[in-house]
């Protein structure tokens, strides 16, 4: 049984991921850390093997400082952080090694959309995104879409594609990825019905982040190609 305690457990997707974890045969929820619950991720870190981290652009570092230093491994799908002071980050003293995932998008058709438009973009002359989500999103652009131009622009060396953000209630989670030629265009879209789609990504993740080769690993396709 892998011991999995919820960062942001009180959250849209942390509601999600603890029914999840408790549906799985293979993990035990051993915490669930939210300020609206009234219990801290450091109250609940001593009793986890995994920490997974939905919370918000800016705890999301802290409380993965936090994890990596008692030895806990964490799968992060918090985005518009700055991940880069997590490359130096070692565990206290006598703590064990610990490895951090983090994934912008844990959903398989959101992934398969960024590997898509990473192989359109080395075909057609030019790309946007559009990404458009609920307006209780607090970062913008996208975690997605930023990770998407980063991937398009790395395929053809040149610029990343623009970004367009959407915020309206009724949305959950969508992008459109548009490619335009001469005399057409080629659109990739993705759309996030309900969080039920992330979960089988999260879970995936927390039963492989222990056993990684590099850390930090970035994206769900590190697991799945
Ligand atoms: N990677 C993915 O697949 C994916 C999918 C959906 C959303 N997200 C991201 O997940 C994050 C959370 O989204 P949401 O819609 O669930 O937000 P939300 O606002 O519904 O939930 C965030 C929760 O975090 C809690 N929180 C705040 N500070 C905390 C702390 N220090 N420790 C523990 N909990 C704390 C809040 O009280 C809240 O309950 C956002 O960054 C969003 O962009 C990622």
């Amino acid at each position: 049984m892998i011991a999995v305690a919820v960062a942001g457990a009180a959250g849209r997707m942390g509601q999600a991921v603890c029914a999840a974890v408790e549906g799985a045969p293979d993990m035990e929820l051993v915490g669930r850390a939210d300020p609206a619950l009234g219990t801290t991720l450091a109250e609940v870190l001593g009793a986890a093997e995994v920490v997974v981290d939905f919370t918000r652009p800016d705890t999301a570092l802290p409380n993965a400082l936090a994890c990596i230093e008692a030895g806990v491994h964490v799968v992060i799908g918090t985005t518009g952080f700055d991940q880069g002071p997590l490359a130096d980050a070692r565990p206290a003293p006598g703590r064990p090694p610990a490895n951090v995932l983090i994934a912008p998008n844990f959903a398989i058709g959101a992934v398969l959309m960024m590997r898509f438009a990473e192989q359109a973009a080395t075909h057609m002359q030019k790309a946007e995104i559009i990404e458009l989500h609920h307006d209780g999103k607090l970062d913008a652009p996208s975690g997605t879409a930023v990770r998407t131009a980063e991937l398009m622009a790395r395929a053809t060396g040149g610029e990343a594609p623009p970004i367009h953000s959407v915020r309206l209630p009724g949305l959950v989670a969508h992008q459109e990825v548009i490619l335009g030629d001469l005399g057409q265009t080629l659109t990739i879209r993705h759309d996030t019905i309900n969080r039920e789609s992330f979960m089988p990504g999260v879970l995936l993740a927390v039963r492989r982040v222990g056993g990684l080769a590099t850390s930090p690993t970035i994206g769900l396709e590190q697991l799945l190609f």
